[in-house]
């Protein structure tokens, strides 16, 4: 959990829809491609929502993006290559999972934290323009 309403559901929802491709896979002893390219597409849509979640925050998200580029690449290479016969789709599969799973750890949690820090900074905005600093009249002289 990252405490990200929006993210921890299109969490749950991806590790979902990881375990129907898995039963998928299994039932038909295929891969189905409509199923795969729907999970990439989740995949893809979550990276997006998480960049733009860091936009709208102000947060600098390259690092994180570029770790996304680079997951995207790879499952796009893999997903192009489950044809070939004598993939491992389960090796594959488990990839995506762990993948996932440390991503979470290593990244998504910090973006949790600081999304969550940006409203405290409003606050102290609004409380800047609740009470703006005192302007004192001109001291007079006591001569
Ligand atoms: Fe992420």
């Amino acid at each position: 959990m990252v405490d990200i309403p929006e993210i921890d559901e299109q969490h749950a929802r991806l590790f979902e829809q990881l375990e129907i491709f898995k039963a998928s896979c299994l039932e038909h002893n295929a891969v189905p491609a409509d199923e795969a390219e729907a999970l990439f597409n989740a995949l893809l849509d979550h990276c997006r929502t998480e960049e733009r979640l860091a936009r709208e925050a102000g947060l600098d998200f390259h690092r994180h993006g570029e770790k996304h580029a680079t997951m995207l690449h790879s499952i796009r290479n893999v997903l192009n290559d489950m044809e070939r016969p004598g993939i491992n789709v389960f090796g594959v599969i488990r990839y995506i999972g762990c993948w996932f799973e440390r991503h979470i750890r290593e990244e998504d949690k910090n973006l949790g934290l600081y999304l969550r820090q940006v409203p405290c900074a409003n606050q102290g905005q609004r409380f800047s323009e609740m009470f703006p600093e005192r302007q004192f009249p001109e001291q007079r002289s006591a001569f």
